[in-house]
């Protein structure tokens, strides 16, 4: 059954080896996975084109097609929320330069100002300006733009629109510095839910784009005609030109003043701007919208709207101009959640259009296309081919076009890339090929990774797109042929094998519903839902005997809960709500606990816990680590760094205090000898990363180098259980799963080589940080409930263990779960039957229409059916 239908080591020291764990490349789940909301191709250099992604950073297109990311090193774990993207630029005369909006959100979750982020050499190196304001890549809004725009005249010019009431900034020296225009005064005053007392809906959306008009000539070496349009509903002022070179701005005389302008581009050799307008600013939502074209030279304005009556249910988002071929677009419904997104064609400036699909005779539709996805297959399997699937996508804000090349276009959903090579087949034969080119693009977020000795090499649980299994090393780099299935949820927040019979797994979804307890007995190639769950029991951590007949299930909704051979789940008294929990990977018998400082362990296949051994003055535990070989040997992760016992918890003694504030650490088989790397996200010599010891513990080495993987409190890592000197690395952010191999010499002294010791600075710094996100994981979990911007990265983080393990909300792109359906402020009126009732970021009625249940579709749409 299916609830979703529809991530340079250390220079040679003297007499030490070293290692390399310097190259950290992604596996190749491969076809996105998250939201692509912008896509920019360079107007004079053909082949080049940047992808910009809500939390996982900027990619670049390379000549076949595939993507390269761009920013990992700047998304490091005190700047995580770099890996939000809101804005992205070209410069028009300059090929080697590149500008991006960083940051994350705009409210407390984001400790951080945003920042601009400049390249001269297409994204290989990054220089920063920093903001006076947040900037927001992760919120509503972000498929809006672009906000970033280069004076094409003049390359020392870039206009930046700012949310939050923050208005428009213009820098005239490339980016190095930016200041207000103060002639502009619009701030785009539109928040989707004032009343969000979270700050996440109800911050003012802004200025959506800024639009030069590359025919109008210049003012003093600048562009003179400038557009922006800014997030403002119901007014005549929502979009603004100046004729002046941005010296003074008036409002477009004569606009619709209806919805919010979403895209605004020139067809210069039309002198046209051609407007997509939603009546929500995205990226979920949009129940009204309207396309205009505004001819420059005699200000007109022009209603090319591709449909009306009740065929217009949605906005519209994305817009692609063909620069080959004046008077020929594309424009995209943002959200028609049901039965499919639209596209519609114009060749002839908006005057007719023509559909990608049509209805024939209900529910049959010809499809002007056939779909295929290749370089992702699971996308196809597990979301395409799925009866009543929305194949075509959802959360279409970015289009485009290559201006080289009239047949190559691509747009970007909330799941991948989507596009082809013979768009122009969509005037002549009426049928185009469509297919996933996100070639290249990881932006999952991983929230647990494993790795079972004797059985499959990679297990990552993902959020929004279930998760992953990758049976051998040698699978790495092939793209799965399907997600986890049986049942898909959206989300899965943990995952285990049973140590002695390594092919047996549990995994846990983040969703309600439906059992979201699923076991496999071949390694996670297939699953079968445990029915010893119930309906609305979800998330938290699994842990699966090592005899694989007994799972612990440290629940986000009924505390710890255990069952022995599938029988229904029972409360464990006691372990408290909230519990590390670990099961011991040779003893059968064996479960670990762990809360607050407390250390527990139980001798009766969890039943029941007694408290084990002292942690020192530990206060909190982020994560208990059985070793994979030896029964009752456990390492565990505390905010005092690791502790380990031998004798299956009843005492602990402490490892090298190097590294200290351990978050999740791991177990993996050494590149020699006998004994296992150990690898811990901590703060060490080099700072918040990732170290890893070839002797227990005893050194450290740091073996990120420049690699980031976003905050270390939310990344995951697994020593590979059957890959000697393989390490696995959840990214933090949505990066998907790095992997790295080297070798590690015993004697090898962590970081002495590269960087100085940390300054007591840096170390109030990121504690602060850390602080300030703990706070606010409990507030990105509240909310995920009732607002699906509440999704995201940063929602892993905390400094204690037990929200580590109950605060796991996903993304993003899309939304964690079924829950978001009920929404929390919905009126009280009724839905016809076949009409939208739920579904993330919907605030319409919930109540169907007699004869119906309103019935959920996917994370976006329910249904009254
Ligand atoms: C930018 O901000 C960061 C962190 O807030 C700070 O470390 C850095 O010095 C600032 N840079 C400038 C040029 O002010
Ligand atoms: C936007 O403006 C229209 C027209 O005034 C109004 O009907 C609609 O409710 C407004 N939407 C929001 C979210 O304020
Ligand atoms: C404005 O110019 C466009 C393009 O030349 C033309 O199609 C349109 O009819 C003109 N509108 C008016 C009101 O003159
Ligand atoms: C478009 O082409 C595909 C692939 O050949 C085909 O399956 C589909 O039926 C065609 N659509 C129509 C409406 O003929
Ligand atoms: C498993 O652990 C229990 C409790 O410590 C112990 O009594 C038992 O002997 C162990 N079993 C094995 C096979 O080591």
């Amino acid at each position: 059954m299916r609830c979703f239908q529809q991530m340079p080591l250390l220079a040679a020291l003297a007499g030490l080896a070293t290692a390399a764990f310097s190259s950290w490349t992604n596996v190749n789940i491969n076809g996105g996975g998250g939201f692509i909301d912008g896509i920019v191709f360079h107007p004079k250099t053909e082949g080049l084109v940047y992808a910009r992604t809500d939390v996982g950073g900027l990619y670049r297109m390379n000549s076949d097609y595939s993507w390269t990311p761009v920013t990992d090193s700047i998304i490091t774990d005190a700047n995580w929320d770099r890996a939000g993207v809101d804005a992205l630029a070209v410069d028009p005369q300059d090929d080697s330069k590149v500008y991006v909006a960083l940051g994350e959100y705009t409210n407390s979750w984001d400790p951080n100002d945003g920042v601009i982020a400049r390249s001269s050499d297409q994204g290989a190196t990054w220089s920063f300006t920093n903001l006076t304001f947040k900037v927001g890549g992760n919120m509503p809004g972000r498929g809006m733009g672009e906000r970033l725009a280069v004076d094409p005249a003049n390359s020392d010019i870039i206009y930046f629109g700012a949310r939050s009431g923050n208005g428009l900034w213009k820098s005239t020296d490339a980016g190095v510095t930016f200041s207000k225009v103060t002639s502009f005064t619009a701030v785009g005053n539109f928040a989707p839910d004032p009343s969000d007392s979270t700050g996440y809906e109800s911050d003012l959306q802004g200025l959506a784009w800024v639009t030069f008009d590359p025919t109008s000539g210049t003012t003093n070496g600048a562009t003179s005609r400038i557009f922006v349009g800014s997030a403002s509903n119901g007014s005549v002022e929502a979009i603004w030109v100046s004729t002046n070179a941005g010296s003074t701005w008036t409002a477009v005389a004569g606009q619709p003043g209806t919805y919010l302008p979403h895209k605004g581009k020139i067809q210069p050799d039309e002198g046209a701007l051609y407007i997509t307008y939603s009546d929500g600013t995205g990226p979920y939502d949009g129940t009204a919208g309207a396309v205009w074209r505004y001819d420059i030279a005699n200000t007109s304005w022009t209603n090319i709207t591709p449909v009306s009556g009740s065929n217009l249910y949605f906005g519209f988002g994305g817009l692609g101009l063909d620069m080959q071929s004046p008077g020929t677009l594309v424009v995209a419904a943002l959200n028609s959640w049901w039965p499919e997104a639209q596209l519609f064609r114009s060749t002839d400036s908006g005057a007719t259009w023509s559909t990608l699909w049509e209805w024939t005779s209900y529910p049959d539709m010809d499809r002007y296309y056939s779909i295929s996805t290749p370089t992702a297959p699971w996308i196809y399997n597990s979301f395409i081919s799925v009866s009543g699937a929305e194949q075509l996508g959802w959360m279409i804000e970015a289009l485009e076009i290559d201006p080289f090349n009239s047949d190559h276009w691509m747009y970007g959903t909330g799941l991948t890339l989507y596009g082809g090579y013979d768009l122009t087949n969509w005037d002549t034969t009426h049928n185009i090929t469509i297919t996933s080119l996100a070639n290249g693009m990881n932006e999952f977020a991983t929230l647990w990774v494993a790795s079972a000795p004797g059985g499959s090499e990679l297990l990552a649980a993902v959020g929004d797109d279930c998760g992953f299994t990758f049976v051998s090393a040698s699978d790495l780099k092939t793209s799965p042929q399907e997600t986890w299935e049986n049942p898909f949820w959206s989300t899965s927040s943990s995952v285990d094998y049973a140590g002695n019979e390594p092919a047996n797994v549990v995994r846990v979804g983040q969703a309600t519903g439906s059992q979201m307890i699923s076991i496999s007995t071949d390694g996670g190639v297939t699953w079968n839902i445990d029915y010893g769950s119930d309906t609305t029991d979800y998330g938290g951590e699994v842990a699966y005997s090592a005899n694989a007949d007994t799972i612990l299930w440290s629940s986000s909704t009924s505390g710890v809960l255990r069952s022995q051979y599938q029988s229904t789940f029972a409360s464990v008294s006691t372990l408290a709500t909230g519990a590390v929990i670990a099961s011991d990977k040779r003893n059968g018998t064996v479960f670990y606990g762990a809360v607050s400082g407390a250390f527990y362990f139980s001798t009766n296949t969890g039943s029941t816990f007694t408290k084990g051994g002292a942690l020192g003055s530990a206060s909190s535990i982020v994560q208990i680590l059985p070793h994979p070989t030896t029964a009752g040997t456990v390492y565990v992760s505390t905010n005092l760094g690791i502790f380990k016992s031998t004798n299956y918890g009843s005492s602990f003694s402490q490892l090298s205090t190097a590294i200290t504030a351990t978050q999740q650490i791991s177990l993996g088989l050494p590149a020699s000898g006998s004994t296992w790397y150990l690898y811990a996200f901590g703060d060490g010599p080099d700072g918040n990363k990732l170290y890893a010891s070839a002797d227990d513990g005893t050194t450290w080495t740091d073996i990120q180098g420049t690699q980031g993987f976003g905050p270390i409190d939310s990344a995951r890592v697994a020593g590979s259980g059957n890959t000697a000197g393989q390490v696995y690395v959840g990214s933090g952010v949505g990066r998907g799963v790095y992997y790295a191999s080297g070798s590690l010499t015993g004697g090898s002294t962590t970081g002495t080589s590269t960087t100085s010791v940390k300054t007591s600075t840096t170390s109030s710094a990121s504690s602060s940080a850390k602080a300030t996100t703990s706070t606010t994981s409990s507030s990105v979990k509240t909310t995920s409930t009732t607002s699906s911007a509440s999704s995201s990265v940063k929602a892993t983080t905390s400094t204690t263990s037990s929200s580590v393990k109950t605060t796991s909300t996903t993304l993003t792109t899309s939304k964690v779960s079924s829950t978001a359906t009920a929404t929390s402020a919905a009126p009280s009126c009724t839905v016809a039957v076949y009409g939208q009732c739920g579904g993330t970021g919907f605030t319409g009625c919930t109540v169907c229409a007699s004869g119906s249940t309103c019935t959920v579709e996917n994370d976006y749409y329910s249904q009254c059916v």
